[in-house]
């Protein structure tokens, strides 16, 4: 906790930054967007209605002035619309630039669906990956050297971890070799094994991002358990109360939102990680994420799905 405290007050009032971060109606991001917007900075963030954006506002009670510098803004990482509307409606804010974003928005999707976008990846995987893949390629050209992309995975992508929760998971679909020609989900669609494959990817494009855009610090980061967020919505209802009270006692380093958007305050805005790039961070600290994680060949190739679902062939590499 003492580290927490130390890492949420690394920023100094006159280094005020933009930030959009997605998913702020709830959770971590709707945490982090009260510690960032009470550090002085100016917060775009995101929700998919704007009752839930509202009554995010109302949740965390800004001052009068501390309003004057949130912009809850609409988007639904299921439509590449609304990801290209969402870049609109934020350059017609007319900021000078972005200094940060935070790709933190994230679900887990109960049965198999498709977008009305793609049936080349399923919905988890869209909403997951692909959609803040593109959020970050509209982005970019509004960043400047120094700005930093954060993308928050989880640890459950690696199967090599030992933990309560990953001793209750199965494996097989992220340690499949023909992952790449299951991506639809069609064969063995789990919840839980695609938001894993999900998370897996978001790390490969970090680190492709990294590569490609060397002026940019890219990081991605697990966020720790935090039972207390609405990230089982979709559970079954009992599963629901026992994750928001029970799972805190029983997972010894559970924490709480406050705590795990102290630690986005670290990783986006602390001067010790300047020029840090392509890496992962689990609870304040520089991890290795998985093997498989690491295997550019991989990387590269869903970088490029990305690119031929969102209609991209300028961002494509050559393999
Ligand atoms: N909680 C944990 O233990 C845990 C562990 C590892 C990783 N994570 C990751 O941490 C991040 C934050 O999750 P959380 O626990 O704070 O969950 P949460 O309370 O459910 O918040 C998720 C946020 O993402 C938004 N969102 C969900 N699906 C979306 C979609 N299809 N399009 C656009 N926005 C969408 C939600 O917006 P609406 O209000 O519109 O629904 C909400 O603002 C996620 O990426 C999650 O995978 C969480």
């Amino acid at each position: 906790m003492a580290k927490q405290q130390q890492q949420s007050q690394e920023t100094t009032p006159s280094d005020h930054k933009v930030i959009f971060i997605t998913g702020g109606s709830s959770g971590v991001g709707r945490s982090a967007v009260k510690l960032f917007v009470s550090k002085g900075h100016t917060v775009v963030f995101t929700g998919r209605s704007s009752a839930r954006l509202e009554d995010a506002i109302k949740w965390i009670q800004p001052s009068k002035e501390e309003r004057s510098r949130l912009y809850p803004l609409i988007l639904d990482q299921e439509s590449l619309e609304s990801v290209r509307n969402a870049v609109t409606v934020f350059k017609s804010f007319n900021f000078p630039s972005l200094d940060i974003l935070i790709n933190n928005a994230g679900c887990s999707n109960p049965t198999l669906r498709y977008t009305a976008d793609s049936t080349r990846v399923e919905s988890t995987i869209f909403a997951n990956t692909v959609a803040p893949w593109y959020l970050s390629m509209l982005l970019i050209p509004l960043m400047h050297s120094g700005s930093r992309i954060l993308f928050i995975a989880t640890g459950h992508h690696d199967p090599e971890r030992k933990d309560f929760m990953m001793r209750m998971l199965n494996n097989d679909a992220i340690l499949d070799p023909d992952m790449f020609n299951k991506l639809d989900g069609k064969e063995n669609y789990t919840a839980m094994a695609y938001y894993k494959i999900s998370k897996l990817a978001m790390i490969w494009i970090s680190y492709v991002l990294a590569k490609q855009y060397p002026d940019i610090s890219v990081l991605s980061a697990c966020p720790g358990f935090v039972p207390e967020t609405d990230l089982g919505r979709e559970m079954p209802w009992l599963m629901q109360v026992i994750m928001k009270n029970v799972m805190h006692y029983v997972i010894p380093d559970a924490v709480t939102a406050h705590q795990s958007a102290s630690e986005y305050v670290y990783y986006t805005t602390s001067d010790k990680l300047e020029g840090v790039t392509a890496t992962f961070f689990s609870h304040g600290e520089i991890r290795k994420s998985s093997k498989r994680s690491y295997n550019m060949e991989e990387a590269n190739k869903f970088w490029n799905l990305c690119c031929e679902i969102c209609n991209t062939p300028e961002h494509i590499i050559n393999l």
